[in-house]
């Protein structure tokens, strides 16, 4: 069959086939051979999805294959004629594939992004009749593509530190192994054509790090758009990120919540050892990100360091509770969780920014920082209103693998504790 004709009409049949698919679940597949930061950029959209109410699972096929084969021998298994292993890595995809297309089966699951090496063209077609064909959800194609040899050394050490397959072995066997495995998928990757003569009809997108561009092709839907917005930005390997509060203010000390007071006397001395401690450090090309309002900027101002203030970091406006103590918001409205809602909303820009940034001290409040530490150690939504945000407190994140790791460095300036525990009333109408 002539593949230009087919893919033009495949559109109009979709559209007859499965009315209303725009709005129904999505797969995502990532392709692209080891080591191009497929698996970080496929944590790093979940992650984004989820917080922005997509709610997605991320399907690991090598996880699947870890399963069959206990310990991760050598590359001889990723051999091009090595047909037991070659079984083991098919059955693998399927069962990762076939858990992917159940999990978006369940009402409320949105996306499911479908992680794995060397996703050959009849393992894309096999996806795509079963994704589309069968269940009449969406497909869309993500190709990582690297060729520029310091990312991908880099890429290959962080392999070696943090995958599961290479936890046994001693670095330099680890290195070659992994060399030879490279070699192995190279000889046999099957590169997806973009254009009118793409093997499938659904989007396609190419990603090209190092050269820093992005190829797309038939991307339309509301999620395909926003995925092609997320993955068309380059975010940084290596990352840290710093967190405070703003120090003690006279609020604070009296216990009442909103307004814009300014910094008690103990939260000024806060400030100036904060100040020291970060100079201290000397960060390459540090930003100091802080809200608008007065104890925040008051809390920056001995840092040296080019300084931005943001709506976005502003406290959460408390309403008819504006001013009111803990005690008698805790009276007048026991349940607040839809004003972390709207923070969490207009956080996203500042978020998607933070996450392409490296050194950044971001000083804030305490609700808008719970949702801050909450997208970036993907504690789940109801969670977020008790995240422990101390004061006094710098509140260190660095990514490792594809996690990032939270330090906390309380400094010796003594302060009130905000934090509420979450009611246990709370916790029980919510089961019912
Ligand atoms: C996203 O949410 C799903 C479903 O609640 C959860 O299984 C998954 O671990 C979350 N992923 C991330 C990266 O937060
Ligand atoms: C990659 O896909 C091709 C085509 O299906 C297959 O022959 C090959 O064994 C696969 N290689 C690996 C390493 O999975």
């Amino acid at each position: 069959m002539n593949r230009k004709v087919c893919f033009c009409r495949s559109g109009a049949q979709a559209a007859r086939k499965f009315p209303l698919a725009q709005f129904g679940p999505l797969l995502v597949a990532m392709v692209g051979l080891p080591g191009r930061g497929k698996s970080l950029l496929a944590r790093r959209l979940s992650r984004y999805l989820n917080y922005t109410g997509d709610k997605t699972r991320v399907y690991d096929i090598s996880e699947y294959r870890r399963k069959h084969m206990k310990q991760y021998a050598t590359h001889e298994m990723f051999k091009p004629d090595n047909l037991p292993a070659w079984r083991i890595r098919q059955q693998s995809f399927r069962e990762a594939l076939e858990e992917a297309a159940g999990w978006l089966q369940q009402p409320e699951n949105r996306i499911a992004i479908l992680d794995g090496p060397n996703v050959s063209r009849a393992q894309r077609q096999e996806i795509y009749d079963l994704i589309y064909g069968q269940l009449g959800f969406r497909v869309m194609f993500i190709e990582c593509v690297c060729e520029d040899p310091v990312l991908l050394e880099r890429n290959f050490k962080e392999i070696l530190q943090y995958s599961a397959d290479y936890t046994n072995m001693a670095t330099e066997e680890a290195l070659k192994d992994l060399t030879h495995k490279m070699a192995h998928y190279k000889a046999q990757y099957e590169s997806p054509t973009l254009g009118s003569l793409w093997e499938l009809p659904c989007p396609m997108v190419k990603i090209l790090d190092g050269e820093g561009g992005i190829i797309a092709h038939g991307v339309s839907g509301t999620k395909e758009s926003k995925i092609l917005a997320y993955v068309s930005t380059p975010r940084p390997y290596q990352q840290t990120l710093y967190f405070s509060r703003h120090g003690e203010s006279e609020y604070n000390v009296i216990g009442r919540i909103g307004g814009d007071a300014n910094l008690s006397p103990r939260g000024r001395l806060y400030a100036q050892s904060l100040a020291k401690h970060i100079q201290a450090l000397n960060l390459p090309s540090l930003q100091i990100w802080t809200s608008t309002l007065q104890r925040t900027k008051a809390t920056s101002a001995g840092i040296q360091a080019p300084q931005i203030h943001l709506h976005e970091l502003d406290e959460i406006w408390s309403g008819d509770c504006e001013s009111l103590s803990y005690e008698e918001l805790q009276e007048h409205f026991p349940r607040r969780g839809g004003p972390y809602e709207d923070v969490m909303a207009r956080l996203v820009p500042v978020l998607t920014q933070l996450e392409c940034e490296t050194n950044v001290l971001t000083i804030s409040h305490q609700a808008v920082l719970r949702c801050v530490l909450s997208y970036f150690l993907e504690t789940p939504p109801d969670e977020i209103p008790y995240v422990h945000v101390p004061l006094h407190t710098i509140i260190k994140l660095t990514l490792q693998g594809y996690n990032y790791n939270m330090e906390t460095i309380k400094m010796p300036v003594e302060c009130v504790d905000t934090n509420r525990a979450k009611p246990v009333k709370l916790l029980r109408e919510s089961d019912g």
